[in-house]
């Protein structure tokens, strides 16, 4: 696990950080030691506990408003060690209900927000640097009904997370993938009311798997998907 000391002084940059895991990977990370940015798409929440920079407002499929985000937190902290693309968005729909509308917004929410993040974040991220993409354990089974645009766009993350591992070998930077089953959140509490919680993960416990494979722990280890969760 990704010790304080490691941790302490990088520059983590979490997207999607207002929403779930993004608030939970932002407090593991600054309870490491690192320096933290986070940015989403949405208002800063009112009660969100400091964790660092914050950069609302910022549309991360927007390639040029993502360069504009990360020229701030270069501004700021002068590099980016750890990018975790947790950004994303789900949605179920038939293949016969769902417009074009609803495959562009969730390979743009779960796909460009990866890519627009990372393009913006590598000129600022030495050797030794670790980007780590949320895909999602459902896009590496076989499709359900109803799970076609969502699965699509994750599998989509998947590739991409390979190509750029391969990429980035050169220059010393890993990139992994991290596959939840389901996380324990409020929406899918409500979505799922009677649904059997127990291997449902925590977003802290989530978190501590994210940092550990930006940690020098994971050294080894960059093109790897992770499925996390039972
Ligand atoms: N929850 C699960 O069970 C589960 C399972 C497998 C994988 N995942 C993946 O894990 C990640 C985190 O899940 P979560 O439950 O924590 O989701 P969440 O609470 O909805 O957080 C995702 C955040 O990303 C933001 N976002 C979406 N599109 C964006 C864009 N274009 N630019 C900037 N920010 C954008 C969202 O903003 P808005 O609120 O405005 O949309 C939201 O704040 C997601 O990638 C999700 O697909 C989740």
């Amino acid at each position: 696990m990704a010790s304080s000391n490691e941790m302490s002084g990088k520059v983590v940059v979490v997207t999607g950080g207002f929403g779930v895991l993004g608030q939970a990977a932002a407090a593991a990370a600054q309870a490491a030691g690192a320096r933290v940015a986070s940015i989403d798409r949405g208002p800063r929440p009112p009660g969100l506990p400091d964790a660092g920079l914050s950069l609302p407002d910022v549309d991360l499929s927007d390639f040029a408003a993502a360069e504009k985000a990360f020229a701030q937190i270069g501004e700021a902290f002068g590099r980016v060690d750890a990018l975790f693309n947790i950004a994303g968005a789900f949605e179920w729909h038939t293949v016969a209900d769902a417009g074009s509308d609803v495959w562009e917004n969730l390979f743009r929410a779960n796909v460009l927000t990866a890519v627009g993040a990372s393009k913006a974040a590598l000129p600022l991220m030495p050797a030794g640097g670790a980007i780590v993409n949320i895909a999602a354990a459902a896009a590496s089974a076989r499709a359900a009904k109803g799970m076609a645009p969502y699965t699509a766009a994750k599998s989509g993350v998947l590739r991409f997370t390979e190509s750029l591992a391969e990429e980035l070998k050169p220059r010393g930077i890993r990139v992994n993938s991290v596959s939840p089953t389901t996380i324990d959140t409020p929406r899918n509490r409500a979505d799922m009311p009677d649904a059997d919680t127990r291997g449902w993960i925590p977003p802290a416990e989530l978190a501590k798997v994210l940092l550990y494979l930006v940690s020098g722990d994971a050294k080894p280890v960059t093109g790897a998907n992770l499925r996390v969760g039972s």
